[in-house]
């Protein structure tokens, strides 16, 4: 069975796209599985961080999603990594819940449309955008486990504990029982004691979920500013490390 994990979090910046882009990529070139990255945010950074040109134009996630009839494979592209490959998203996106208002299906669009990937895909992975709304709800359908990246700072507590509330409402209002939080991953990490005392309290309240923390590292960032992943760009960085760890934990979470 394929596992369908997802990186959500209603806030933007907490590091979704890098642990979404990251990890698909370390199960397909270091576990040699078959990945399946879906970009949902309308800024098309999944795209970008893989070295795949959306702005050039060609279908996206909308096209499936809206498309009669229109399937997987029409809008799956191959990516710089092998054994990786992505169905990107774009600006268009933002009109995917208006376009969808009067389908009463409309949350269950993406679980649908990715119902018939077993064969094809070992991990199907999903880049969620920063909101709860239609897209999120279909991305909650679609996937099974939820990793959540919460940033360490003070506020991001709150936000935790009610996404976490969120995803099991949609669990019970759709009746999708396999759906769980299965990591929740403290980004954007440094050295300070608000933010150790941030993690402490994530501790107390989800004590199987919380990984180590993610802390900045500036190989991260300029990796996706050079279009690659962390193990094309800096292999070797304390940023591989630590990402390598995140992505082994999820791997052992099923
Ligand atoms: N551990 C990290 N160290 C340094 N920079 C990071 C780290 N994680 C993410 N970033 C950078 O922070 C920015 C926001 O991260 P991103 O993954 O795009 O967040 P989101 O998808 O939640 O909006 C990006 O420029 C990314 O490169
Ligand atoms: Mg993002």
């Amino acid at each position: 069975m394929t596992r369908r994990i997802a990186f959500i979090n209603e806030k933007g910046g907490v590091g979704k796209t890098t642990l979404a882009v990251n990890v698909a990529a370390f199960f397909a070139q270091k576990r040699n599985q078959r990945v399946l990255l879906v970009d949902l945010d309308t800024q098309g950074h999944a795209a970008k961080t893989l070295g795949v040109d959306v702005r050039a134009g060609g279908p996206t996630v909308f096209d499936l999603l809206t498309g009669d009839g229109v399937d997987p494979a029409q809008v799956t592209r191959a990516t710089a990594v092998e054994n990786l490959w992505l169905i990107p998203s774009w600006k268009e996106m933002a009109e995917f819940p208006t376009k969808a208002a009067l389908d009463p299906d409309r949350a269950k669009l993406l679980a649908r449309k990715l119902a018939g990937l077993d064969e094809r895909y070992d991990y199907v992975v999903f880049d969620a955008p920063p909101s709860f709304g239609l897209v999120t709800t279909n991305v909650l359908l679609a996937a099974e486990e939820i990793v959540i990246p919460v940033a360490t700072t003070y506020l991001a507590l709150d936000g935790c504990a009610e996404m976490v509330a969120t995803v099991e409402r949609v669990s019970k209002e759709y009746g999708h029982a396999k759906l769980r939080v299965t990591q929740i991953v403290p980004t954007m990490y440094r050295k300070t004691q608000l933010a150790d005392e941030i993690v402490e309290k994530l501790r107390q309240y989800f004590p199987k979920q919380v990984s180590e923390p993610m802390s900045l590292n500036v190989s991260i960032d300029e990796a996706q500013s050079h279009g690659k992943t962390i193990w094309e760009y800096a292999p070797w960085s304390r940023g591989a490390t630590l990402l390598q760890q995140v992505a082994e934990r999820i791997e052992r979470a099923r």
